[in-house]
């Protein structure tokens, strides 16, 4: 059987004012989709896209913080046909505890599930192309295999995980790459020399894996995580409305555990015989919707390139993202540039420059 697990307990600084602390982007509308979905609505129908294809589908997981509990449940209610159980987390302690969690509640299951782990933060414009390149990746978990998706890499982003891959075009189709290195977010210097070099890929974000896979693999890199995330699962509490289940690990326990993501607490130290690590080619037009220059990207431009929402006006403008929340907002002459409005907080920025808008949320809470 296969598990969706859905992390969604992000902050999604970089897209503030829109992305809040009480609202953070996976559960905005962002990519400019035509069925208005949230990013977190179109992850979850992403996965279930691939139900069907000899494969079939158990209880979606999300994983997400307490307090977006019910962000989380309007909205899977409007997808209508999904049923979840909701992993309730006290405070962030990054993805790899996250994913703990929901590999000691599919273990609980029994039969040992496939979990499609997958972030909450990203858009596709290929659908079926995506469905495929899962439906490949789920059978390389099979066999026991880590299976992660990467994607062409266009520059040297360093927000991403570089994928170093054995062989070049020549490679197995039906098993993939056969991973190489990992290395989370690598310096400038060190992305750019990879793009030169070849043969590197970015990670997708998501990873396919059997749940004592995950378990096994955690216990050999980083055993405090998974003995701490135990002890806070093994005193949780269980309640339910209608067929959604809510689960809460212990508070202090689940506090208590060291912050780390999955990428370096686990698939960074991988590649090796133990824990081998296959990566699919994703070419469905993948995106992170990181930051606001993203946003713009996958936005749908006008004529003059400008990508608006809301109630605005523009003259002699081009190449920029204009969004309104409470009020008109009219441009004139600009270029490139971001101008998001909100009933409290406008931002104005760079196109080029938007991903330091992570530094005034920093600002913002220094001055708390
Ligand atoms: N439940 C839960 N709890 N979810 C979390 C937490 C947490 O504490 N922290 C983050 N998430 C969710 C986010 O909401 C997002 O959907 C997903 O987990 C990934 O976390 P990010 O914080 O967005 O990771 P990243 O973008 O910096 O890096 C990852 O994704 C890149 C691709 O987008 C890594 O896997 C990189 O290697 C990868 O290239
Ligand atoms: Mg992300």
């Amino acid at each position: 059987q296969v598990l969706p697990v859905i992390l969604c307990g992000g902050s999604g600084t970089r897209l503030w004012p829109l992305s809040r602390s009480g609202f953070p982007k996976q559960f905005l509308v962002l990519s400019g989709n035509d069925a208005q979905q949230s990013l977190f609505q179109e992850a979850i129908g992403r996965i279930h896209a691939v139900e069907g294809k000899n494969i079939s589908l158990g209880q979606t997981v999300i994983v997400t913080n307490e307090e977006h509990r019910f962000l989380a449940l309007d909205q899977l209610r409007e997808l209508k046909n999904v049923s979840a159980s909701l992993l309730l987390e006290p405070s962030g302690r990054n993805t790899a505890p996250a994913l703990t969690l929901a590999a000691l509640y599919a273990a609980e299951q029994g039969n040992d599930p496939i979990l499609v782990v997958t972030p909450a933060d990203q858009t596709v414009t290929n659908p079926t192309a995506f469905s495929a390149t899962l439906a490949k990746a789920i059978e390389i978990a099979q066999k026991s295999a880590i299976a992660i998706l990467g994607i062409t890499p266009k520059t040297p982003e360093t927000g991403y995980g570089y994928i170093k891959v054995q062989g070049n075009k020549s490679h197995d189709q039906s098993t993939g790459y056969t991973v190489e290195r990992f290395v989370e977010k690598p310096d400038a210097q060190t992305a750019k020399k990879y793009l030169e070099e070849g043969g590197f890929f970015w990670n997708g974000g998501m990873f396919v894996l059997k749940a004592s896979v995950w378990l096994a693999a955690l216990e050999a890199y980083r055993p405090d995580i998974l003995e701490a995330t135990q002890k806070s699962w093994s005193t949780k509490t269980i309640d339910s409305s209608g067929d959604t289940v809510f689960i809460r690990p212990e508070k202090d326990l689940f506090n208590a555990i060291p912050s780390e993501s999955i990428d370096y607490a686990v698939i960074e130290k991988c590649p090796s015989s133990h824990f081998p690590i296959q990566m699919v080619e994703l070419d469905a037009g993948w995106n992170d919707l990181g930051a606001w220059d993203a946003v713009w990207q996958v936005g749908k431009q006008d004529s003059d390139g400008n990508v608006t929402s809301g109630d605005t006006l523009l003259t002699n403008s081009k190449n920029s993202l204009v969004h309104a929340s409470s009020r008109l907002v009219s441009v004139v002459g600009i270029e490139n540039l971001i101008i998001v409005e909100t009933a409290d907080a406008v931002l104005v920025a760079d196109r080029k420059n938007s991903q330091d808008v992570k530094n005034i949320v920093g600002q913002l809470e220094a001055q708390k």
